[in-house]
């Protein structure tokens, strides 16, 4: 197997406020092939989307990024100066995130700004430079993309924002799309025009994607692997038909067994009692036992170390046990 596109080693950020040290994401470590989807999932404030911005060296003040590596295509992103980091911005690894009007710059015409994003990194003619924007804005399939083309954002449709911002991204072939909840702020056809596309791109690409969502059918449908973060950390990490046939952390389990099932609202709700732990009051051991159906005594001494499992990995001692709880077993019936 070659080296994975991206690969992160035990990764640390932190926050340093004024109520203490707020240790968001702790011993991280996860990777991405090309031509792969890694689904991130877990509930409000796990760390997602800071995971997602380090990646980018995107961590904002004053978030602290420790660990042994980001490395991306063999480079260790931790080690590199910003300056470095910019030029890999946008042309090796690119982001997109819930609302494109983010992304976008207002007073810059769609087609400009594609062009733009390939002059900043490519020493190429304008006029190249706009033909290359105007092929990338029929590539994402903006209807009529020529007269599209010297439009300002605001013009544009939620959806047909979303795909300049896709067509920004990929106009310098990144090996890394990261794509923050992409389809959030979209209705659902358009949704799922957006995840066809992002799915397109990296089966002709080989592009390697990192895919954020709370949409279990989501990760279901375009993911090939998922990494199930809670409070912080890296619970369970499976291939996707894996993980939904037999989720294997009490966590992962309840979070499928309180997905709305299609057509029928949130059916036999198993829904996980109590809340993710404030990151300030974190407890000495399993971040989960408080919530947990079958927490014993020792889940609450240590941290339960990630575990070979099924071609990926798991942290929770009671995970190999055939014993599932009620609620879930029933959701994993239906
Ligand atoms: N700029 C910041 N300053 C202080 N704390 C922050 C900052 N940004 C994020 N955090 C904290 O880091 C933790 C992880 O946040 P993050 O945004 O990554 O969560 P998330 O998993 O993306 O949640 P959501 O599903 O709501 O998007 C949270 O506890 C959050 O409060
Ligand atoms: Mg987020």
């Amino acid at each position: 197997m070659s080296d994975p596109v991206l690969a992160v080693e035990r990764l640390n950020i932190s926050f340093h406020t004024r109520r203490g040290v707020l240790r968001a994401v702790r011993d991280l470590s996860f990777h991405v092939e090309r031509g792969e989807t890694l689904a991130i999932v877990g509930e409000s404030g796990c760390g997602k989307s800071i995971t997602a911005l380090s990646l980018l060296g995107l961590v904002p003040e004053p978030g602290r990024v420790e660990g042994d590596a980001v490395r991306l295509e063999g480079r260790n992103l931790l080690a590199l100066p910003e300056a470095k980091l910019r030029r890999l911005r946008g042309a090796r690894i690119a982001m997109i995130f819930q609302e494109p009007m983010t992304a976008l710059n207002p007073v810059l015409t769609v087609g400009e700004q594609i062009m733009e994003a390939i002059l900043e990194h490519e020493k190429v003619s304008r006029a190249a430079a706009r033909d290359r924007a105007l092929a990338l804005l029929e590539r994402v399939r903006i209807p009529d993309a020529k007269r599209r083309f010297s439009d300002y954002p605001h013009r544009l449709s939620g959806g047909m924002r979303q795909r300049v911002v896709i067509a920004m991204a990929l106009a310098l072939s990144p090996a890394v799309l990261v794509a923050d909840e992409p389809t959030t702020a979209l209705d659902v056809t358009i949704q799922a025009q957006i995840l066809e596309l992002i799915d397109e791109l990296k089966r002709e690409n080989g592009t390697a994607v990192v895919l954020i969502t709370h949409d279990l059918g989501v990760v279901a449908e375009h993911s090939d692997r998922v990494l199930v973060m809670y409070a912080g950390r890296k619970v369970e990490a499976r291939a996707t038909a894996d993980l939904f046939a037999r989720p294997l952390h009490p966590y992962t389990r309840g979070l499928i067994a309180a997905r709305p099932q299609p057509g029928g609202g949130r059916a036999r709700l198993a829904e996980i009692p109590g809340t993710v732990p404030s990151l300030f009051a974190m407890p000495a051991g399993c971040a989960f036992a408080p919530r947990c159906a079958v927490a014993e005594p020792a889940c609450g001494v240590a941290v339960p170390p990630l575990m070979p499992a099924e071609d990926g990995a798991v942290a929770c001692i009671r995970a190999g046990e055939i014993h599932v709880p009620e609620p879930a077993r029933e959701a994993l019936r239906a």
